[in-house]
């Protein structure tokens, strides 16, 4: 019997006394082995077995302490994992992270009656007023059910970016600060038994229901569990922000340097696009593609050093003209210059009129010298021009500019890109021509215009 009541996790840390009249020593080695705390032979003395079965009680205790501790240890480590992922995606959603925090604070139902039967979460809506969540065990897993309450008017939250946690027993329940949330609950006939608080003006969340007494530990580990969540948040804002402030000084950048040129605008941000859908078709990493998108934009930067009268001029450039435009590639690579963030943007600039048979500028490139970034925004920047009217040349419908690209005209040839390009973009063209329609009525769409 001992050893069935040790074998099974549910009964393991209860202790077991033999008294028994067996006295020989094979006897005691037995109930040793079979897992047995103690070992009394009859005579007993009451005293003295009361005082045993005592200390064996505190032992329990104590064992069920650190087993809770190793709980707690491992929910941090599993719920920190989660952080960093969580971070890596660079995406953050409180609805998914509160009930990641519930996930870890009540878990299944057969891992005791250690946890919370209850939680009940609170937070601001965007527009007004608070919503409320209650969680709850069901066989399936977590149930979670809206809760149609103003419980945000019950509380006496701390001031802004501090948070409170305390808790409460059965009875000091009805006298404490919570008395009137824990009455409404009660009034939507929710039991509350003992209630564990976190206490904040952008988050609350109330733990209920433990079949013991709430410790300092349990406290703890909320507090944790909600400043990681928290850390996440507001960092992932940070970056977000940090990125956006990138992207639109990289777009200023390239208008600036657009405010001569033919089209303004908009001609730089359908290249980016482009250029994004022809690198997701080569099956490009997620990253490349992202990059590629805000990095085309300023491959025309070196612009800006090309004086106005080769840059505007109607007639066809002389040799000196063309060979100071064809710099603009250079002075375009010394603008980005050399920070690491800017590294594929400073290809792009250098490398856009290299053509895949050797014959572009400014250093001949042939073949898969070429960066990618560079080829792919050089049939990017060519399909746009195609599609509006340059000094030398009218406006050519989406058909009439696949096919120059695809079967050349002269100017244009399909020497100048590799095969691979010119299938991803023959494959995906359809929407390149979507993207010249949505992107081409509305000037500075993605930017304010100046009033
Ligand atoms: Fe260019
Ligand atoms: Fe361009």
């Amino acid at each position: 019997m001992c050893r069935t009541i040790k074998a099974d996790e549910r009964f393991m840390l209860i202790p077991v006394v033999m008294i028994t009249s067996l006295t020989s020593k094979d006897d005691r080695i037995n109930s040793i082995e079979a897992g047995a705390e103690d070992f009394i032979s009859k005579p007993f003395d009451k005293t003295e077995v009361l005082a045993r079965i005592k200390m064996l009680l505190k032992v329990r205790e104590l064992n069920v302490s650190l087993a809770r501790a190793y709980g707690d240890i491992n929910k941090l480590t599993t719920f920190g994992k989660m952080a960093v992922k969580s971070f890596e995606s660079g995406q953050f959603n409180l609805g998914f992270a509160i009930d990641k925090i519930i996930e870890q604070i009540m878990p299944g139902k057969d891992s005791g009656s250690d946890h919370p039967r209850m939680c009940v979460v609170g937070a601001p809506r965007g527009h007004g007023g608070w919503e409320w969540t209650r969680f709850e065990h069901e066989p399936a897993g977590i149930k979670r059910l809206n809760l149609d309450m103003n419980l945000e008017s019950h509380l006496r939250l701390p001031p802004d970016n501090k948070a409170r946690i305390v808790s409460y027993d059965a009875e000091n329940l009805a006298t404490s600060k919570m008395k009137n949330l824990v009455k409404q609950l009660r009034l939507s006939s929710l039991s509350v038994d003992n209630l564990l608080c976190y206490l904040s003006t952008s988050l609350c969340i109330f733990t209920m229901n433990y079949s013991r007494e709430i410790t300092k530990h349990d406290a703890d580990v909320l507090n944790t569990l909600v400043m990681h969540t928290l850390f996440v948040k507001s960092t992932l804002e940070n970056i977000q922000e940090i990125e956006g402030g990138f992207t639109y000084s990289l777009q200023a950048l390239a208008r600036a340097s657009e405010t001569n040129d033919e089209d303004t605008g908009n001609h730089i941000l359908r290249v980016g696009t482009y250029a994004k859908i022809l690198a997701t078709e080569l099956k490009q990493s997620e990253a490349f593609c992202r990059d590629i998108k805000v990095h085309a934009l300023t491959h025309d930067v070196g612009k800006l050093h090309v004086p106005l009268n080769i840059l505007i001029k109607p007639e066809q450039l002389n040799k000196a003209e063309f060979s100071f435009m064809k710099k603009h590639t250079h002075y375009g690579a010394m603008i980005l210059g050399d920070h690491p963030r800017l590294r594929m943007a400073k290809t792009i600039a250098l490398t856009h009129h290299e053509n895949w048979d050797g014959t572009g500028y400014p250093n001949g490139l042939a073949g898969n010298a070429i960066p990618l970034a560079g080829h792919i925004t050089k049939l990017a920047d060519q399909y746009d021009a195609l599609r509006n009217a340059r000094v030398y040349k009218p406006a050519f419908d989406h058909a009439t500019s696949v096919q120059i690209l695809t079967e050349g005209d002269g100017r244009t040839l399909p020497e100048h890109f590799s095969p691979t390009l010119l299938a991803a973009f023959v494959s995906v063209a359809s929407r390149f021509d979507e993207t010249f329609n949505s992107l081409n009525d509305n000037l500075y769409t993605e930017v304010q215009q100046p009033a």
